[in-house]
């Protein structure tokens, strides 16, 4: 099998260009618990909000799925280790469930073999030559919080955050990437105001700034903790950030531009604005208070920072990570009324694909040299920082092993970060592809087919089986060029 996806990738002509990545360019891979661990009540795990959202409501979830099991992980961490070795990769990335650590949220219980389990985790990452990224929050809250009012809209979550955050980060010692919470973006938006994803709240433009605004203070506490409290310790710590290629559907429209920008002032710059340049975007907030004060609200939707609050925040970074997939046509859209309240009314502006960007069958359309065009958007607006691509990555239906198109955007996106290094001097330090397995893919269920490898979700073994990507990125990583 190997053989022959060799051959068919030599037929493409990969590895044709004779630019390397620069030395000390890390390959890694990525996944988080909830999507793959399984195990959701075992050794004292309890439910996290994924978990109650899933089983609450099955219809939630594409073809009723659940992630009782998904990809074994738990059980299975060393032979995804090795796999992920295997293929020439220098990081592993992964997350840590609070509620498998913490069952009841509180550092009141601390479950040991949990805190066993991730530091075996770390040990076999370290053990593999890699280098290990640990996320602190992929999704999955507690939901004894949530039972308990202390969810994302709650300031009180802000300080329980910080002790889980503590407890783990004692016990893992060789962490090379911190990476305290995932897509405050997808999360607050999907969560919060749209509703699709856990907890599942509908709550018209209101609640998702509140989760952003403790998002943003979560983070900060445990950055300045840890600066504060683990001053051997090596790790760098960041966020996670989803950043998207916009740009403007009919180019010669002045209201396509202005709506371009704006969307990437919410979609970007409400999330790295407070932490790399200091406080909310002006333009976001302006926009927020304007629509809330003529809709008779006493208050903005969005919680002010206080001038501590923005001090706090401001710098607690030692890189810029970035989650990359797609890119968007903004076109504007007329202002709605006052009295609608929502995210989508405050930035009114549509996003679509470009028919030419045809290649996935996912929900991001593979648009080509989005790499580059992110890349230089971050340098350029947020003073040039270290950048890891902490996702990037396509989603196929699964039904060949032969994923040529996951291939064709490997090809081109890595070649697009080459560009950004080698013609605009962008500060990148590595790539992890999201991900090493096929797995649990939110509401999509598993649907949508991510990983290098193969998962067969009716097979009690949950085999892995390599693809054609594995081998493409395998010779990437040997030859260190693509
Ligand atoms: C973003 C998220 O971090 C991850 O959980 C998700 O599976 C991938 N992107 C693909 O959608």
């Amino acid at each position: 099998m190997r053989v022959v996806f060799l051959i068919i990738l030599t037929s493409y002509g990969a590895f044709g260009r004779n630019r390397t990545f620069p030395p000390g360019f890390l390959f890694g891979v990525a996944q988080s618990a909830f999507q793959v661990e399984g195990a959701w009540n075992i050794d004292g795990k309890k439910d996290s909000i994924w978990d109650h959202f899933v089983h609450e409501n099955r219809s939630r979830i594409l073809n009723r799925d659940t992630a009782d099991v998904a990809c074994d992980s738990y059980h299975l961490y060393r032979e995804d280790v090795k796999l992920a070795a295997a293929i020439g990769m220098k990081m592993y990335r992964f997350s840590i469930s609070w509620p498998r650590v913490l069952p009841d949220g509180t550092s009141k219980t601390i479950n040991k073999k949990a805190l066993r389990f991730y530091e075996h985790l770390v040990h076999e990452i370290r053990h593999h030559g890699m280098v290990p990224v640990a996320t602190l929050y992929h999704w999955d809250l507690p939901q004894a919080l949530m039972d308990a009012g202390v969810d994302w809209t709650n300031p009180k979550v802000v300080d329980h955050f910080v002790d889980y955050a503590r407890i783990v980060i004692k016990r893992l010692h060789h962490v090379g990437y911190w990476v305290t919470v995932n897509e405050p973006h997808t999360f607050c938006r999907e969560g919060y105001g749209v509703g699709v994803f856990a907890p599942g709240i509908r709550s018209s433009g209101r609640d998702e700034y509140k989760c952003i605004y403790m998002m943003m203070m979560a983070h900060a506490t445990v950055y300045r903790m840890y600066k504060n409290e683990f001053p051997r310790h090596e790790g760098k710590m960041s966020m996670a950030l989803d950043i998207q290629w916009f740009q403007p559907k009919n180019a010669s429209s002045a209201a396509d531009i202005a709506a371009t920008r704006r969307t990437a002032d919410f979609d970007t710059g409400l999330y790295a604005h407070p932490v790399f340049l200091g406080g909310w975007p002006p333009e976001a907030e302006r926009r927020i208070a304007e629509r809330s004060r003529r809709a008779n609200l006493t208050k903005s939707r969005l919680p002010a920072f206080s001038p501590v609050e923005i001090a706090l925040i401001n710098g607690t970074f030692d890189f810029f990570g970035v989650n990359m997939y797609t890119g968007y046509l903004v076109e504007n859209l007329p202002e709605f009324p006052h009295n609608v309240s929502s995210y989508e009314a405050d930035v009114h502006s549509q996003l679509s694909f470009s028919p030419n960007w045809t290649l996935e069958t996912g929900y991001f359309a593979f648009t080509p040299n989005a790499p580059l065009h992110i890349l230089r958007y971050v340098k350029e607006t947020y003073n040039n920082p270290e950048i890891l691509i902490l996702e990037i990555g396509s989603s196929d239906d699964g039904s060949t092993l032969y994923d040529e198109l996951r291939i064709r955007l490997f090809h081109n996106y890595f070649n697009s970060i080459l560009d950004a290094i080698y013609d605009y001097d962008v500060n990148v330090s590595g790539l992890n592809i999201w991900s090493i397995l096929d797995n649990f893919e939110w509401a999509s269920g598993y649907a949508l087919h991510f990983g290098l490898y193969y998962v067969d979700m009716d097979d009690p073994h949950r085999t892995r089986y390599p693809k054609m990507s594995t081998e493409f990125v395998n010779q990437m990583t040997r030859l260190n060029r693509v």
